[in-house]
């Protein structure tokens, strides 16, 4: 069985940091909120118990408290900054609101290394962010370390096995941070550091066996990297019990396309169906300039291309019974079609999707009906679908899926392949329509972008990079010859969840490489921007 140690999230800043430093540590490690009842807990036999940081000070009303219960679990606890004041609150300590608080990097002195600072340095640096303070440690407990600000930047009770530290381990800025949680990890609650890209597959296979049986499975293939390694579990799992289907709307980059395809077909030998809609999408998209529209009519169409194929792969004619014809009374209210209420057409009772951890929580925890997300992925699957959902990587960090990717073989190209929307290069070509014309220019625009980023070692490090087109053309000169040409805007961005972003310092020989190669090899193209705005106040795509 997986050892476990539990995150309680007090609503620190850095809460999903803990879980995924945990898991570096090799145990892995879930974040659930702080209100989580004990008997959940319990449930999960979990070999240890953090409790986070977070805003509140513990004597503000409605501030969350410390369920006792959970030190009468014979299950060592760790509180972290909010997580320590709380324990040594509860316990009978002292806790202060200081006159000045304490953020950023801090001296901290080891006074009594303890069982969880032993072997460290005296003298070390610290990251702190707080207000209140611990001034005493509560009866039974060993203050272990001070910081100029925080006399009691540490404490333990090794009996209890109750630990607590005003700093943050989890943060790069404090260089013994994961020394510390793997002591705490180790020597408190005697853990064995096996959770792995490896072990995650071994354990996702045989999950995958149980749930799906001997049923047909259908995934619908994007060429992001978290539906490729989805569908490669299930297809380790079930073999040619999964069909892929990806639908190749035309909006891809340059080359996606066949590189999916050869990866799963010719490399895996996965069953899949590829579509080639281009036409259809294109068609959809005649006159529609506004985005959201956009995104809308792409959805509706590739939800339709979808279910025709998955009526095809059950040998049913897409006239009959399960697909609704076109504009169909049963619709849903955008206009696209409703799925059969009875069920999918396919003979295949299970979809598999890439919902990640980072998904289930921010929508809201990993409790309760799963939901199909609808902005981030392919083009928004309705909520209706009939099918029970297959999703390996739902306890998954996206770095984690990168390593399980790789440790399937996923070629290097696919496993690192920077965020890419659903709606693809259609709302990268803004305030105009997305014609075959445009979207041929962009592509190429964006195929030189790519490869002179990753010539210049810089694709790993951006987030996203890529190319915008304008629905505008300017006046330039070239060979004598006046031109009226497009104007290619370059974005490249550094962000951790896309959730906010800043503008990549690309060196200016690249920039001017990019831009000579576009303008000397697309005639379309005779200027070339660069944007330097952050995510706020701008949004990383255009559109
Ligand atoms: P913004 O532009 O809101 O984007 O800063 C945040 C992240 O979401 C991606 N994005 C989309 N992904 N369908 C998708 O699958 C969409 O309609 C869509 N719009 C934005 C964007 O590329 C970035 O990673």
């Amino acid at each position: 069985m997986t050892e476990e140690v539990v995150v309680l999230d007090y609503g620190g800043q850095y809460s999903q940091l803990i879980a995924r430093r945990v898991r570096d540590c090799g145990v892995f490690s879930e974040l659930l909120p702080s209100h989580t009842p004990l008997a959940e807990i319990e449930r999960r036999k979990p070999r240890g118990i953090i409790l986070s940081g977070g805003p509140a000070s513990v004597y503000a009303e409605g501030a969350p408290r410390l369920e006792r219960g959970l030190l009468e679990l014979g299950v060592p606890v760790m509180g972290i900054c909010y997580g320590m004041q709380l324990l040594v609150h509860e316990l009978g300590g002292r806790v202060e609101e200081a006159e000045v608080g304490e953020f950023g990097r801090s001296d901290l002195t080891v006074i009594e290394p303890g069982v969880l600072l032993k072997g460290m340095p005296r003298e070390q640096t610290c990251w702190m962010s707080h207000r209140d303070t611990v001034i005493e440690p509560p009866p039974g407990f060993t203050a272990l370390a001070s910081s100029s600000v925080s006399p009691v930047a540490a404490v333990e009770d090794a009996e209890r096995g109750i630990y607590g530290i005003q700093f943050h381990p989890e943060v790069v800025h404090t260089p013994y941070g994961q020394e510390i949680l793997t002591r705490f990890l180790t020597e408190v609650c005697g853990c064995e550091l096996t959770w792995s890209a490896a072990g995650i597959v071994e354990e996702q296979i045989e999950r995958i066996r149980r749930q799906v049986g001997d049923g047909k499975v259908i995934c619908g293939l994007s060429g992001g990297v978290d539906s490729s390694v989805a569908a490669l579990l299930v297809h380790r799992a079930v073999g040619d019990q999964l069909t892929c289907v990806f639908v190749d709307h035309g909006l891809m980059r340059k080359d996606e396309g066949e590189q999916v395809v050869s990866a799963f077909r010719d490399t895996f030998k996965v069953p899949l169906v590829a579509v080639d809609a281009e036409r259809r999408f294109l068609e959809k998209l005649k006159g529609v300039t506004e985005p959201e529209a956009k995104r809308k009519a792409i959805g509706a169409e590739f939800i339709r291309v979808f279910e025709e194929e998955a009526a095809k792969l059950a040998g049913g004619d897409s006239d009959e019974g399960a697909l609704p014809p076109d504009g169909a009374p049963d619709g849903s209210p955008d206009g696209s079609p409703a799925l059969s209420p009875d069920g999918p057409p396919t003979g295949a009772r299970f979809l598999v999707q890439g919902t990640l951890y980072s998904d289930v929580i921010e929508s809201g925890g990993g409790t309760g009906a799963a939901t199909i997300k609808s902005h981030h992925n392919v083009g928004g699957l309705p909520d209706d679908l009939k099918f029970e959902l297959v999703e390996p990587l739902r306890a998954l960090f996206k770095d984690e899926v990168r390593a399980v990717g790789a440790e399937l073989g996923l070629p290097e190209r696919l496993v690192w392949r920077q965020p890419f929307p659903g709606p693809g290069l259609a709302i990268r070509i803004v305030g105009g329509e997305a014609t075959k014309e445009r979207l041929d220019v962009l592509r190429e625009a964006d195929s030189i972008l790519q490869e002179e980023i990753r010539k210049a070692g810089l694709y790993r490090e951006l987030w996203q990079s890529f190319c915008v087109l304008p629905d505008v053309r300017t006046v330039g000169v070239q060979g004598d010859e006046r031109t009226y040409g497009y104007v290619v805007v370059v974005r490249a961005v550094t962000s951790d969840d896309a959730m906010t972003a800043d503008w990549a310092r690309l060196p200016y020989d690249l920039l001017e490489t990019i831009a000579s190669r576009m303008i000397n090899e697309l005639r379309e193209v005779n200027r070339v921007v660069l944007d330097i705005t952050s995510k706020p106040p701008g949004t990383i795509e255009w559109e």
